[in-house]
């Protein structure tokens, strides 16, 4: 088991529902009340918060599930892995997303990866290829606007929502000082392009709603496994409070915007 990457503490239900979170074990010790009350905006306290985590096995995406199922919501998580969502297959995407139902206050992204096919991230120009660009492509920039794509129909119109993707401040351009990773930032760079371009649409149609580029800060998972080393990093479990709270202070003027952690705006 890699840094960071921790069992989820939920129970899995049957094949049926093999994609609903049952919330953590000690859901029984829960006020009911206060995680009912924990999303802003929801006037109707008998109905529950409903989550979308894509990317529900990864290590911020597995901590956000159990975050949001430990204030009572209800939470649906999709994988690659868990469920065979390949993100970099639209038609994957359509099946899984299509077969949804209802409307889904949350639609939190959290697919992606720094070394696809054991291409590392380039130092130089000179390491660069095709075929690494195309597959960051793929699956950092292609792979969430395909989930936004076939996603924005899953957002209700009458009431708050929120779509956040999990982009990185190494895709910001007025932030880069140091250069390298190539394929990589200019994936997460494009991806921040397609939520901007997303928000503007949506908000033709859901005036409520808020999507959003996140950047999660520096996480102890399998992703940031062998590039860490004593550079400071947050659990998956602090990442996905951190990240939950800015999701509840965004309002719809914040939609469209690139935030990092701690809510405070990231250059594009
Ligand atoms: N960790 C950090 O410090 C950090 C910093 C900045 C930004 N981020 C961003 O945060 C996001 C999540 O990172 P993480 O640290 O949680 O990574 P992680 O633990 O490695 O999880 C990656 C997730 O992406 C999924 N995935 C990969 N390829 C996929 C595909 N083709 N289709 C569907 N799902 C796919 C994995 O699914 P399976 O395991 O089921 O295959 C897994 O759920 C990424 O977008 C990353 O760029 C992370």
């Amino acid at each position: 088991m890699g840094l960071g990457q921790h069992a989820p503490d939920y129970t899995r239900p049957d094949v049926n529902e093999k994609c609903l979170f049952a919330g953590p074990r000690n859901s029984a010790t829960l006020d009911p009340a206060r995680a009912l009350t924990r999303w802003p905006g929801m006037t109707d306290e008998t109905r529950k918060m409903r989550a979308l985590v894509i990317g529900a096995s990864g290590g911020i995406g597995a901590a956000v599930a159990t975050a949001l199922a430990a204030r009572g919501a209800e939470v649906v998580g999709l994988s690659r892995s868990g469920d065979g969502l390949d993100v970099t297959d639209e038609a994957s995407v359509a099946a899984h997303l299509g077969a949804q139902e209802g409307a889904f206050d949350l639609i939190f992204v959290a697919t992606g990866a720094l070394e696809i096919g054991g291409a590392r991230p380039e130092k130089t120009i000179r390491d660069l290829t095709p075929g690494a660009m195309a597959d960051q492509f793929a699956l950092n920039c292609i792979g969430p606007a395909m989930v936004l794509k076939h996603g924005l129909a899953l957002l209700p119109r009458d009431r708050r929502a929120v779509f956040a993707v999990l982009s990185a401040r190494v895709g910001s351009i007025g932030d880069n000082r140091l250069g390298g990773w190539y394929a990589y930032r200019t994936a997460k760079a494009a991806v921040n392009q397609v939520v901007h371009s997303a928000a503007i649409e949506l908000a033709r149609t859901h005036s409520k709603a808020i999507c959003v580029a996140l950047h999660p800060g520096t996480v102890a998972t399998e992703f940031t496994r062998d590039y860490l080393g004593r550079h400071p990093s947050v659990t998956p479990g602090e990442a996905a409070d951190n990240l939950l709270s800015v999701i509840d202070g965004l309002t719809p003027e914040d939609t469209g915007g690139f935030r990092d952690w701690a809510g405070k705006a990231v250059v594009w």
